[in-house]
């Protein structure tokens, strides 16, 4: 970690030293737009996000970040007043074409939510889930993902012992935390992250904020926040939403020093938000 100072002299953490690798692209809009109903709540996004790579998106409460993201992955189908325009290519093919499989797209492009939201079920089942729909039973291939998907979300050594116990029992943080694991045992490409830690209290933030960090370079992660320190501290790449549309986006150590737009720049420095 080093700092930077932004343009009005406050403070941000950045990861330093770390120069960003030149990765292919994984995931393409083209002119892409969301509208519920005649509300355009995504304009005309061009985005280009490369693989492996943590891209925070940033922007004030409203300007589409929640709805860019659930466009990814297609969750935005399941509110009957969607539409889409332009293109989403992810690995160059367009997700909105007739030919995608949604089941298999969620779960190459995994998703965590703000609030923690376990299956009222046990956490092995939980994490057993995406598995189980993709046809995997037997006993010790599950044991075997069970395993290393909670240690991937840095959970194992706190719940190994009491895997048939309901999720709903565990801390908002190890919930989180669960959600990761269930997320991860599918071996999703993209996880896509939307204010994972605004329920969180500071100390299990910081843990999620560490997993980030763990999965840095091994999948790519899309995360929205409306926390700027967030933003700087976790990502490689940012990009800045104001009322549907992408104003800038660039390497996260520019962004918040050397803001091209001045939308950008005011936001940044805590002049509207
Ligand atoms: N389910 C929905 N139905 C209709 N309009 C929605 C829905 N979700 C979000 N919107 C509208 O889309 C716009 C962008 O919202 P959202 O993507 O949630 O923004 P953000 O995540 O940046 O706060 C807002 O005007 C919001 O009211
Ligand atoms: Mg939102």
């Amino acid at each position: 970690m080093g700092s930077i100072n932004s343009a009005d002299n406050r403070k941000f953490q950045v990861k330093s030293g770390s120069a960003i690798p030149k990765k292919d692209v994984e995931l393409s809009a083209k002119n892409f737009s969301v509208f519920y109903g005649l509300n355009e709540a995504v304009k005309n996004v061009e985005i280009d996000i490369s693989k492996e790579i943590v891209t925070a998106i940033i922007g004030p409460s409203g300007c589409g970040k929640s709805t860019f993201l659930r466009a990814i992955n297609r969750m935005n189908d399941l509110i009957p007043s969607v539409n889409v325009k332009g293109e989403l290519n992810f690995e160059g093919r367009n997700i909105y074409s007739g030919e995608t499989d949604v089941i298999s797209l969620r779960q190459r492009i995994g998703m965590v939510f703000q609030k923690p939201n376990p299956f009222p079920k046990s956490i092995f089942d939980n994490v057993a889930y995406g598995p189980r729909l993709k046809g995997i039973s037997e006993k010790d291939i599950l044991n075997e993902i069970i395993e290393s998907s909670l240690k991937r979300a840095a959970l194992w050594d706190e719940v190994k012992d009491r895997l048939k116990s309901n999720a709903m029992g565990l801390s908002g943080g190890q919930q989180q935390r669960l959600c990761m694991a269930r997320a991860l045992a599918v071996d999703p490409q993209i996880l896509l992250m939307d204010e994972p830690t605004s329920a969180l209290d500071p100390r299990s933030s910081a843990r999620i904020e560490d997993l980030i960090d763990e999965l840095r370079r091994k999948i790519t992660i899309i995360i929205v926040t409306h926390n700027m320190q967030q933003a700087a501290r976790v990502s490689d790449y940012t990009g800045f939403f104001y009322e549907g549309s992408l104003i800038e986006f660039g390497e996260t150590g520019k962004l918040f020093t050397m803001p091209s737009d001045k939308h950008t720049e005011d936001y940044i420095t805590g002049r509207f938000g």
